[in-house]
Parts: structure tokens; sequence; C-alpha cells
């Protein structure tokens, strides 16, 4: 079986010096005792310089560092967020079809889910609109890089659209970002754009190492962090891993992370551009940074899973991420980043002949 669900960094040539360079630096030049016996909280300067140099390695601007900070991994944080700015009993507009986890967390939380709509540009402002007039949800949790499951990246126009909505109507904005540095052709974020009314969590997974379990968090400003996290205060299961957040920090500063993302950069295009050979004619909206969204008129997702698993290859049904049933956004979600190339070839060969057994 060839497995393509797992979205993650690609394994990438030199991955392992990259690691090594920044363990050996820290090694010989870390006098980290004193540290380790200390809690991180939020980051240490370091570590937020580290973030913000990071982070503008995308395509937003160079954030104040007192707008930054550190958690463990997207989920914890996304988790203190929902419960502190959303509350039991209250709803937040997503995604209609969406990672599969935000609805495992809303039922935790107490929290009402409000599907919004997506055509090829992702979250459609007039149907986001709506939804707030009869809804009134507090906030818009969304994935506007390389959506999750459905590949598509919000133009810089409808991101101004929706910002000026989420405003009109008091709505808090949450963006979740995994893949926001996979490409360097993303439009700037709603933290940028909107920055008094939004949030960005950008976990390390698909930019660094999962392994390390640290997300960077953008607030919109000092105030609000505290805010936010006093609630949690001495519940130290959001604070930084002191050991992580090291070797991020000094992978960031010393360029072994830099480094890093260029390669994950040229292996997730090198990936991209095969898929274009194998598997040609695939809508660009439907072609994300690390993941691709496949669909057909005759067979619907689950279809294509079965289809696909007969002939050794798993994916994703667009079901598993439906908000609501009946699915409206029917396909399947192919992962292009954690299998070797060689089996990535033979998956999306496999995939290919499927596909053009049916018409899209
Ligand atoms: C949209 C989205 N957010 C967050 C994550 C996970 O992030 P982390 O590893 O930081 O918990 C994923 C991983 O698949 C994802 O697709």
């Amino acid at each position: 079986m060839i497995d393509l669900r797992r979205i993650t960094s690609p394994k990438v040539p030199g991955a392992d010096d990259y690691l090594r360079r920044t363990l050996l630096s820290l090694a010989s030049r870390w006098d980290g005792a004193d540290e380790m016996r200390q809690h991180r909280r939020l980051g240490s300067t370091d570590d937020l310089i580290a973030a913000q140099k990071f982070l503008a390695r995308g395509n937003r601007g160079r954030i104040p560092i007192d707008r930054l900070f550190l958690a463990n991994g997207t989920w914890n944080v996304l988790l203190i967020l929902l419960e502190t700015l959303v509350g039991r009993g209250n709803s937040i507009a997503v995604e209609a079809s969406t990672y599969s986890q935000v609805r495992d967390a809303a039922q935790i939380l107490g929290i009402g889910l409000v599907p919004i709509l997506l055509d090829a540009d992702g979250l459609i402002p007039e149907a986001f609109d709506k939804a707030c007039h009869v809804h009134r949800p507090r906030l818009l949790y969304c994935v506007p890089n390389a959506q999750n499951p459905t590949a598509c990246t919000i133009p810089a126009g409808r991101r101004a659209q929706l910002a000026e909505i989420a405003r009109r109507h008091d709505v808090v904005i949450l963006e979740d970002d995994p893949q926001g540095l996979v490409r360097e052709d993303f439009p700037p974020g709603f933290s940028d754009i909107a920055p008094d009314i939004s949030w960005t969590v950008m976990g390390l997974s698909k930019c660094f190492f999962v392994g390390t379990r640290i997300a960077y968090v953008v607030a919109p400003d000092k105030a609000a962090i505290e805010q936010v996290m006093s609630r949690f205060g001495a519940m130290a299961m959001w604070y930084a891993s002191v050991p992580s957040a090291a070797i991020a920090t000094r992978a960031i500063l010393e360029g072994a992370a830099d480094d890093l993302l260029q390669a994950i950069r040229l292996e997730a295009t090198w990936r991209r551009d095969l898929l274009a050979k194998l598997i040609p004619g695939i809508s660009p909206s439907c072609v994300g940074a690390l993941h691709v969204w496949l669909k057909s008129d005759v067979l619907s997702g689950d279809e294509l899973v079965e289809r696909a698993r007969m002939e050794g290859t798993l994916v994703r049904s667009g079901s598993e991420f439906s908000v609501e049933k009946p699915n409206q956004l029917d396909g399947i979600r192919v992962s292009l980043a954690d299998v070797s190339r060689q089996s990535l070839e033979e998956g999306l060969a496999r995939l290919a002949r499927i596909m053009g057994t049916v018409p899209v």
C-alpha cells in the first residue's frame, strides 16, 4: 500500500545534517541547565526574535515581537483560543469542509459550527456575510493558504472582503497557517491585513519538524495575549517546551531552519511538478503546497477512495472533512509530502489511471 494520507514536512536531502548542526551548536554553546529548570511560558526574547524572523520568510510583514508567543503545537493553543474567545454555547464560522479536528474540538468545548461554503477561491464572502447575520458567530476559523482539505488559497482581494465583513459583524478571525511558509506566493495573512481582529497560528509541523510540537502565534496585541493566557495562568500545559523551543530558535537564528525550509520548498515544487506531469489538467486552485484536491464528475470521493485502495493507494475522502451532511464538496485529498519520491510517483500513476478512466 502507498499511503498518501498524511501531510507533514517532506523528507529532504540534508535534513539530518541541518538538525545535527543545530544540536551540535546547542551542545557546544548552550549553558542550558538554568533554562531547563525554568518554565518558558510564552517564549524567551530569543524565541520571539526567531519567530519574527521565520514568519517574515513568508509574505507576512515584520510582526512586532510583542504580538508573538510560542505554544506547544497548533491544537494546544487552538483549544485555549476557542475556549477563551468563543466559549460554551456560542458558535464559530468554519469552512464547510475543514480540518476534521475542528469538529472534535467544537464538541469538547460545547461550541456550535456554522459551515460557510467554498468555491475555487475559498470562503465565499456573501455566504460568510449571510451566516454572520443569521447565526452571529463569535469567530471565523479558517485555513487561508492551501486549505485543508480542498488545497485552495484565498486571493488577496477576497481576504480584504472577508476581513471587512468580520469587522462589521464583530467577528474575530483565527487563521491556521501550517503550510504558510512552504510556498513563496501566498498573499499576506489576516494578521497583516486586519491585525486588530486577527489571530494566526503557525505550527512548525510542515515547514520544520512535526516533532518539535512548537507553534508560533500572532495576536492582535500584547494585552490580548495576556488576557487570553491569564485564564490558563499556572496550568503549565501551554508553556513552550524548553528543548523544543531551544532547537527551533537556534536553528532559525543560525540559519539551519532557512536551509531546511529552502530544501522543503524545492522538494514541494518538485513534487507538484511531478503531479502536473502525471495528472495533467488539474485546476491550479486545487493544487496547494503539500497536498492536492482531486475531484470527478461521476465518482464520489468515497468511491474514488475505494478505487484507489483497490489499486493499492490510500487517500482521504472529502466526506471525512465535511461539517454537514450531505457533503457539498466532494473529492479526495492527496498528500504529496509524506512518502518517498518513488512511492509518490507510483501512487500518483495509480491515481492517474483511475482519474483517466473517469471524466473530471
Ligand atoms: C489545518 C491544520 N492545522 C494544524 C495542523 C497540525 O498542526 P500541529 O502539528 O502544529 O498540531 C494540521 C496538520 O495536519 C493542519 O492540517
